[in-house]
């Protein structure tokens, strides 16, 4: 297929999953808008300009989600968008409804009437796994699925702000595009690890940091399997292209615990402080290789958790945040 010359925009360029996404779009011929939160921020912009093929396709655009004009000037001219930018935090927040639920909500409001309105032919709304779990009334014999959703009572009654900001920004979307005739395609990641091309930490590889100087968190809201940067990039690009994708995308390289995930992680580097914690971190998730149909179907080779792992540290390493 011929990429040459078709104009896209990735909102939250910058962040962890948006620059490798960016990454693989110049890679295969796109032109893309990026949008960043600071243009005068040398972490936001430094390490999109130095991609291959940034010099002549790559546009930057300072965007605030809640302002639409500058939306709207990303999106102008684009023939898919895919919306990444949301604020990804789990640690407590002082004031949920502007720090979480008001960016993402709104924010995806602003990216889908600007889609919208420049006749933009396909949106890839990036979800999370967050819109999918904690979700404590699935039956418990079933393996968890695109059909299942986060329980947002539960999430408002715990304290859960970011998986409730992930799920109501996804119904959002459903709801926008069914009512205004928007195509629309959701990918639903794990927890995102691997090696960072953006030179700042995101929630998910704060949450290997962390891991490896010694945090007992289980996450037992928070986590359902894991996932490589670039396969996470990869998905959106195959859902973006293949028409046929529809709904919701789950995208793990397997169901698994936390525990799982950090028994291989003491084993691999038994020379970090990584805490013992039990094998089940997550009560009641039942855990399942082959999970993420519907991305395999469309020829998606998930990266083991091993590979997730080494190359993760290995880039916490590289970038001088352990040594
Ligand atoms: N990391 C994971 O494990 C994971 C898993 C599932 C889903 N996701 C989703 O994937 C997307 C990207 O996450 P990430 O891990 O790449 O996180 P990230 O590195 O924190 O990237 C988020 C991006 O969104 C931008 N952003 C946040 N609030 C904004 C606002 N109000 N206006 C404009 N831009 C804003 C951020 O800009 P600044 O950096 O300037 O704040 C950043 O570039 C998010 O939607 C997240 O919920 C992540």
């Amino acid at each position: 297929m011929s990429t040459e010359r078709e104009v896209v925009c990735v909102t939250g360029a910058s962040g962890g999953i948006g620059s490798w996404l960016v990454h693989l779009l110049l890679q295969r011929g796109y032109s893309v808008h990026a949008t960043v939160k600071n243009l005068q921020d040398e972490k936001e912009t430094k390490h999109l300009e130095a991609l291959e093929g940034a010099a002549t396709r790559l546009h930057l655009f300072e965007m605030d989600l809640l302002q639409y004009d500058t939306v709207s000037a990303a999106v102008k001219g684009c023939s898919g968008v895919f919306h990444l930018a949301s604020p990804c935090i789990v640690d407590e927040v002082q004031d949920p409804q502007k720090q979480l639920l008001d960016p993402a909500v709104k924010g995806t409001i602003n990216v889908l009437t600007a889609a919208k309105e420049a006749g933009v032919k396909r949106v890839v709304v990036t979800s999370s796994i967050s819109a999918i779990t904690p979700s404590p009334n699935w039956p418990a014999d079933k393996i968890k699925n695109e059909e299942c959703w986060a329980d947002q009572d539960y999430c408002n009654q715990n304290g859960l702000w970011y998986p409730l900001s992930k799920t109501l920004a996804e119904k959002a979307a459903w709801e926008f595009a069914e009512e205004k005739g928007l195509d629309v395609v959701v990918v639903n990641p794990g927890t995102v690890m691997g090696p960072m091309i953006s030179p700042s930490l995101n929630a998910s590889m704060l949450m290997l940091l962390r891991l490896l100087q010694g945090c007992t968190e289980t996450y037992e809201n928070f986590f359902m399997g894991s996932v490589h940067f670039k396969d996470v990039a990869l998905a959106h690009i195959l859902v973006y292209e293949n028409p046929s994708a529809k709904g919701r995308h789950l995208c793990v390289e397997a169901i698994s615990h936390y525990g799982d995930f950090v028994a291989k992680v003491a084993d691999l580097y038994p020379n970090y402080n990584v805490p013992k914690l039990p094998r089940e971190t997550q009560p009641g998730l039942l855990r399942a290789k082959n999970a993420a149909t519907k991305l395999m179907e469309l020829g998606l080779e998930f990266r083991c958790m091993d590979e997730i792992i080494k190359e993760g540290v290995e880039s916490l390493k590289s970038k001088g945040f352990i040594s």
